[in-house]
């Protein structure tokens, strides 16, 4: 997910060109906005944190692109790419160093594991949807 933050700020462009230029195929994508409802549930196993609220009243404020893309060892690639969780902590040229201001607007959204990677894309994507 490309994040309110991000997508406010005029970064989509910016985010997605760094996407492609790493080799990732882009096999889905909207641009949509979640519900307190859809946030809750994506976030559903940081709900004991005490960030939670902060976080679904981010998620929700604006409107997000959410995708699903497709590369060799996606999952550690892609979190090479967008960097520490904390963009003070985010390695040069990473997307969060780039363009995150906050851990908790933190621009963009990767997935930690394979299976959580399908669980996901099934969160946002009907099967038609996915090329
Ligand atoms: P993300 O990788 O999408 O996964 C969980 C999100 O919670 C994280 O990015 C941040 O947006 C948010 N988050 C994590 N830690 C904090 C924190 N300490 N304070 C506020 N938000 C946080």
């Amino acid at each position: 997910m490309i994040k309110p933050d991000a997508v406010e700020n005029g970064h989509v462009g910016g985010i997605l060109d760094k996407i492609t230029s790493a080799g990732f195929k882009i096999v889905a994508m909207k641009y949509t906005q979640l519900s307190k409802r859809d946030a809750k549930a994506f976030y559903a196993v940081h709900s004991e944190r005490p960030f939670f609220g902060e976080l679904v009243e981010f998620m929700t404020r604006g409107p997000i692109v959410t995708a699903i893309i497709e590369k060799e060892n996606a999952v550690d690639d892609f979190r090479a790419l967008i960097g520490a969780t904390n963009p003070a902590e985010a390695a040069e040229g990473t997307i969060r160093k780039l363009y995150a201001t906050s851990i908790g607007e933190n621009a963009v959204h990767g997935s930690d594991s394979d299976e959580n990677a399908a669980i996901e894309g099934d969160f946002h994507f009907a099967g038609r949807e996915i090329y």
